[in-house]
């Protein structure tokens, strides 16, 4: 049986989103929505493996459904809903839980790095969270999952659980109608662009992410124009003349990360935006001076109309919670098919 190509991806709703999950994978879903079958997801389910507030929770899942209408993805085309309206994928997640290996969740770095040192006192969720990620995706049998490069391990278990499911039920797979034996496909990471990894506008070999205690470190999809142009022209350079080549260049973590995120921005090659940093450079202390000029105006430019429109959509909570609930029913229809399959390949009884 053929596997449709179809888009799955999705994002925490932990605050607010920031400028490396715009470039690092929004924008990738923005394009491919233009040829493919999306699916995008707020994934709350997720977002409750650390503690979250209740009224806070349900806000961010508002914001951030605000954010990726704001961004351009359109309901009607894609569809749009938050993760808790599907039981499906908590029921899939149990499945591969019984599938995925405990040696194999031992080696997430991200759980590592987000349990800390206290890993006794981390929940049971955030460590079988990978499991959940990957029937998020499987569930509807994903081909394709746009995400940054931070991801990249969690697709390789998703693969993993995919082909570890194959093959445990292979014959029962050949035996409903799967002649090669392939029931879920493995699914493609789609990690493109010159921004896949964006850094820390205070530290440029640290993540930009929405837990880095300091505001400077990032650019919210909320930030005015002011902060935007305040962090920019704050963000930390370093004391070394200009690099020769885009090559030398990538040993100086701050300034790559600075072209690259202009690169994403005005939606040109890391090899132009070099060339305007070049271009744009002065003598002395004030050498990204310049360059910084050009980046502000282009994240304003880009970050400008979406903050508005983030604003516009949340005065309006019931007309997001309609776009919610429309995306999820459709979510629904497309995931039941799949579970009633999956349950009766493993041998249990349904109704
Ligand atoms: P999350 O919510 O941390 O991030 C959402 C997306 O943004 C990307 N991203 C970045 N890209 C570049 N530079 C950065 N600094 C940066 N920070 C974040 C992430 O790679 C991601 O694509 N586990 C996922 C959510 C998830 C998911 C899924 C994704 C749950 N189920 C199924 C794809 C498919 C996460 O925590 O992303």
């Amino acid at each position: 049986m053929q596997i449709e190509p179809r888009v799955f991806s999705g994002m925490q709703p932990t605050g607010s989103l920031h400028l490396g999950n715009y470039l690092g994978a929004m924008i990738n879903w923005i394009k491919m929505q233009e040829t493919h079958a999306c699916i995008y997801c707020v994934v709350d389910l997720h977002a409750i493996t650390v503690w979250q507030d209740p009224a806070e929770l349900r806000s961010a899942i508002r914001q951030v459904t605000a954010a990726y209408i704001a961004a351009g993805l359109d309901p009607k085309k894609s569809i749009l809903f938050n993760q808790s309206q599907v039981a499906a994928h908590a029921e899939l997640a149990w499945i591969f839980n019984c599938v995925a290996r405990l040696g194999w969740l031992n080696r997430m770095t991200q759980f590592k790095e987000k349990a800390g040192k206290d890993r006794e006192q981390a929940s049971v969720g955030l460590y079988a969270y990978p499991n959940l990620m990957a029937a998020d995706i499987l569930v509807y049998r994903a081909t394709h999952v746009p995400v940054g490069d931070d991801q990249k391990q969690h697709l390789e278990l998703a693969r993993d659980i995919a082909q570890k499911f194959n093959n445990d039920f292979r014959d029962q797979i050949i035996a409903h109608g799967y002649r090669d034996g392939v029931f879920f496909p493995q699914p493609e990471p789609v990690i493109t662009g010159p921004a896949t990894r964006v850094m820390s506008l205070r530290d440029g070999t640290k993540k930009m992410s929405k837990s880095d205690p300091s505001d400077l470190s990032r650019i919210s999809l909320t930030d005015s124009d002011d902060i935007i142009a305040d962090k920019i022209k704050r963000a930390k350079t370093d004391a070394e003349p200009l690099p020769n080549t885009v090559e030398e260049m990538a040993k100086r973590p701050e300034i790559d990360n600075l072209v690259g995120i202009y690169a994403a921005l005005a939606d040109t090659s890391k090899d132009a935006a070099f060339n305007l940093l070049l271009a744009t450079s002065t003598d002395g202390p004030s050498l990204f001076t310049g360059f910084k000029r050009n980046l502000t105006d282009a994240a304003i430019a880009k970050l400008g109309p979406i903050r508005s429109e983030i604003i516009r959509l949340m005065d309006d909570p019931v007309e997001i919670d309609k776009v919610l609930a429309n995306g999820a029913e459709r979510a629904r229809a497309l995931a039941a098919p799949v579970m009633d399959q999956v349950k009766d390949i493993v041998g249990l009884i349904r109704s």
